[in-house]
């Protein structure tokens, strides 16, 4: 039997989006249903409605997902109705190439649900990152959902599902940091606080904030970052230098997607340091370095996608560390808001008034 609900549909490039009736399956073999509980409102969500990651609409939007396993198809035996689980848009196939070298955080063939979730008039919906979960119910890959201690809050916990993982895995994952380091991260929303927190949680010695809003700033200092810098009035390589006597940092993590601030983030690590790009560029944004810059620092200049999580590693252990007290996932929910008011998040998020807006049901 299909379910008939509620849910948040970009239906052309650029276009409000809108809340609309669409249809989803019951579960096939492999697939789980989730009755969403909460579902954070991510900067890749306003990506899809502006028609910057592919031109696949209509697009059923929302991927950063907590809820309960309403039912599962056949095959499937990681998950069972009630359990708690945190929806990722990474599920390891476990053949594919990557998997096969013992790498699946780049796996090449990511599970999702099989069959397409749809508006009324039957058109395929296309749901962000393989979710789509702005909707009381959601078809997924049973692989996409992992299981995590219900007695985390559902808005929390589902930020662990995109952003929040992002960059905690940048800092932790990618970056390596580890117990002594110093730190910068250059851009300080969800993804770079993240990053901030994640090198707190990691033992860094220095975290050195940099955004151009003050605020943003303010909050960063809460999430553990030791030094703030506002780049609007303080050259922030000098900074970063200056408050790691002369060097530069072990290493910076550019969490905004910006040519300009990915330089920066270049510059201001020591030699032989790593400089981690978790923000996403645009298909036009170009860099030009001089090559002895790149040869002659060393170290290493990575991308950082998902955080290079594995969720049924990583999500469940941050969960715990938010449940000890230890990682204060709370603070990253600047407000509560419902269905209805996706929009509204997104000139909110656009005007920097919010880390994450969260829609509950
Ligand atoms: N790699 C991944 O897997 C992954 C996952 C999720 C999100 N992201 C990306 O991470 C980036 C950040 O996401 P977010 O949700 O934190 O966005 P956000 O809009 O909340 O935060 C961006 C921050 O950058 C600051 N900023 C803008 N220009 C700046 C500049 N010139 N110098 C310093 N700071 C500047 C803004 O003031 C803001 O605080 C986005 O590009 C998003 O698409 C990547
Ligand atoms: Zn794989
Ligand atoms: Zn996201």
């Amino acid at each position: 039997m299909a379910h008939q609900v509620q849910g948040v549909v970009a239906a052309s490039r650029g276009a409000p989006v809108q809340l609309t009736t669409i249809t989803v399956p019951d579960p096939g073999p492999g697939e789980a249903l989730v009755r969403v509980q909460a579902c954070g409102v991510c900067h890749t969500d306003l990506h899809y409605r502006e028609g910057a990651i592919n031109d696949d609409f209509p697009f059923l939007l929302g991927h950063e997902a907590a809820g309960v396993i309403e039912s599962v198809g056949p095959d499937v035996d990681n998950v069972a109705p009630g359990d708690f689980v945190i929806i990722a848009w990474r599920a390891p196939c476990g053949n594919c190439r990557s998997c096969v070298r013992g790498r699946p955080w780049y796996c090449f063939a990511s599970r999702n649900a099989a069959q397409p979730m749809t508006l009324a008039d039957g058109a395929p919906l296309s749901p962000a990152l393989g979710i789509g979960a702005f909707t009381e119910l959601t078809l997924v890959a049973a692989g996409q959902a992992v299981k995590v201690p219900s007695d985390a809050s559902a808005a929390a916990a589902g930020l662990i599902g995109c952003g929040i993982m992002a960059g905690l895995g940048a800092a932790v994952n990618t970056g390596g940091v580890g117990r002594g380091d110093s730190v910068a991260v250059f851009g300080c929303g969800g993804v770079g606080d993240a990053a901030i927190a994640g090198s707190q949680l990691a033992g860094a010695h220095t975290i050195i904030a940099i955004d151009i809003d003050d605020r943003k700033l303010e909050w960063a200092r809460e999430f553990g970052a030791t030094h703030t810098v506002n780049a609007r009035n303080t050259d922030p390589v000098e900074a970063v230098r200056n408050l790691t006597g002369g060097n530069g940092a072990n290493v910076t993590i550019e969490a905004v997607g910006n040519p300009v601030t990915f330089e920066q983030a270049f510059y201001a690590r020591d030699h032989a340091g790593t400089v981690v790009l978790v923000g996403v560029p645009s298909p036009d944004m170009k860099i030009e370095l001089p090559m002895i810059e790149i040869f002659g620092r060393g170290g290493a200049v990575k991308s950082s996608w998902y955080g290079d999580c594995l969720p049924t590693r990583d999500f469940p252990m941050f969960i715990e560390l938010y449940l000890q007290g230890r990682l204060d996932l709370d603070r990253f929910v600047s407000e509560t808001i419902s269905i209805g008011d996706v929009e509204d998040a997104f000139h909110k998020m656009e005007r920097g008034e919010v880390l994450r807006s969260v829609v509950v049901f």
